[in-house]
């Protein structure tokens, strides 16, 4: 027998009513509290102990859980992981940030950030080993800014996250970060506090460390950034000219400060991939007619020797270039090739200094996307082994594991991975092993579909954040944290805080 419409209608509205209370509770449950900390944010996941974990499968922890060790006797908070407050700096730099309009070499027009009167800020340059001290004043940035050295593993007081190890710096006040660069390389510095709007309106630099025995080679930063839709080179959206002799090398940092990967190539003469994200390549061959790929918020460092005719060489970062010449500059512009190195097999094999085979601990992060409500919005949103932010992974260490690590990605997007504070070795790409050069990064991209195994030493204690690069997607919940047992922060995120990093 046909239920009754009266019965049919009734079931109905139970039906609609049962779908609108499940949303409202949805979305009541996404308001996010005034103030939190990272602390309590989500879920602990300790990994799994020497095994390789499985997918979906997080060893324990549920919403709300503390950390291990947090406010035990003998937990450190992330305030007292500093350089050596009694060594003086070797070298001083003062940064100015402003909130004012500015011209790119072009004379158009930008409405964002400046540090000391311009975007990009300043070049900071130091030698490896040197304790460099950065005064960051806020002269009129109303949202607070502060100051990240991105690739560079300070110690965690340093790091410059707005609500995990500092308060943003408001408007009148100053902060000063101390730190030891402790490797040579290619870095950069950028605003951690609203930095989705905030590295992109130009709160940026490069950092250079160089080698203690100094290079004969021409030292060039390519700083790549989009400003307003324009391409440039260290705010220039024509070709930065540099001069470098018939015959003498060139050492050409690219630096990639945008949202997405970047392809380089070069034209006029023969390329070598000399260092990744500040780490030197072992055995790079010249690339031939391949273009590198840059990730975002990456770098690669790539050596070119000026052609004995003089005839001057194009290096393309995307839409933009450096053109390395003497006599002209006038040099042709090619195609971006059809290949790519494959850093997976570049280069030669080196030692990486710890025993991947034998790990502490094994993670997942699994990158996915669905419809869900973050802080009462409904959106379509970044999961995390299955969560929306902040419902995300606190993945917790020991000082000293041996950490592996699998980043699975099937949200239907590119996510350029960054985890503060260390450098991770990338042992395979959907299961095919690295052959080459140790492939070191910090921002590692991710593409749809694809699955990396990277492993690093935990060796520099803290509250890290492990997050996509691609700074609205950052914003959009693609942020986790890694935690080291005892070490706790007393800052706060939240709308009653001021501090808001992505
Ligand atoms: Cu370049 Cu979390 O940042
Ligand atoms: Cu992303």
């Amino acid at each position: 027998m046909p239920p009754s419409r009266g019965l049919r209608i009734g079931a109905a509205s139970v039906a609609s009513a049962l779908i609108v209370g499940s949303l409202a509770w949805l979305w009541g449950s996404s308001l996010l509290p005034e103030t939190y900390s990272a602390m309590e944010m989500g879920h602990v996941d300790h990994g799994q102990d020497g095994v390789l974990a499985t997918a979906g499968a997080t060893s324990s922890g549920h919403a709300g859980h503390a950390l291990d060790g947090a406010g035990a006797a003998g937990s450190r908070s992330v305030e007292t992981l500093r350089a050596d407050v009694n060594r003086p700096a070797d070298v001083t730099v003062a940064l100015t940030a402003r909130e004012e309009t500015f011209r790119l070499a072009s004379g158009r027009e930008v409405a964002g950030y400046t540090l000391n009167g311009t975007s990009p800020g300043p070049v900071i340059r130091a030698t490896v080993g040197q304790l460099v001290e950065v005064r960051l004043v806020n002269e009129s940035v109303a949202d607070g800014i502060t100051l990240h050295w991105h690739g560079v593993d300070v110690p965690n007081a340093e790091d410059g996250v707005a609500g995990v190890t500092q308060d943003a710096v408001p408007p009148g006040a100053e902060h000063v970060y101390r730190f030891v660069v402790d490797q040579a390389g290619t870095f950069w510095y950028h605003s951690h506090q609203m930095s989705h709007e905030q590295v992109a309106r130009g709160l940026l630099g490069a950092l250079v460390v160089l080698p203690a025995a100094a290079d004969d080679a021409v030292d060039v930063v390519a700083l790549a950034h989009l400003y307003d839709g324009m391409r440039t080179i260290n705010g220039r959206e024509a070709d930065t000219q540099v001069e470098v002799s018939p015959g003498s090398r060139a050492r050409v940092r690219v630096i990639n400060t945008d949202n997405g990967p970047t392809p380089v190539w070069v034209a006029g003469a023969p390329a070598r991939l000399v260092a990744v994200d500040g780490t030197d390549v072992t055995g790079g061959t010249p690339i031939g007619d391949a273009a590198v790929l840059v990730t975002a918020g990456g770098r690669a460092d790539l050596e070119v020797t000026a052609p004995d005719d003089g005839s001057p060489v194009r290096v393309q970062v995307g839409a933009a270039s450096v053109v390395l010449g003497s006599a002209s500059f006038d040099a042709p512009s090619l195609p971006r090739p059809t290949s790519t190195v494959d850093l997976l097999t570049y280069g030669t094999p080196a030692p990486i200094g710890f025993d991947v085979e034998h790990p502490d601990r094994t993670f997942r992060y699994d990158i996915g996307r669905r419809p869900g409500f973050v802080d009462g919005r409904p959106g379509f949103y970044w999961t995390i082994n299955g969560h929306l932010w902040p419902d995300v992974p606190m993945f917790e260490v020991a000082e000293g594991d041996v950490v592996r690590m699998t980043i699975a990605n099937r949200s239907g997007d590119v996510h350029p991975m960054h985890l503060h504070g260390h450098h991770a070795v990338v042992l395979s790409r959907d299961g095919v092993a690295a052959t080459g050069s140790p492939w070191w990064v910090d921002s590692l991209n991710v593409a749809d579909g694809e699955t990396y195994e990277i492993a690093f030493l935990a060796d520099n204690p803290g509250i890290w954040m492990d997050h996509c690069h691609n700074l609205p997607h950052a914003r959009e919940g693609l942020v986790a944290h890694l935690a080291y047992e005892g070490v706790t922060t007393p800052f706060a995120v939240g709308a009653a805080t001021g501090n808001t990093p992505e």
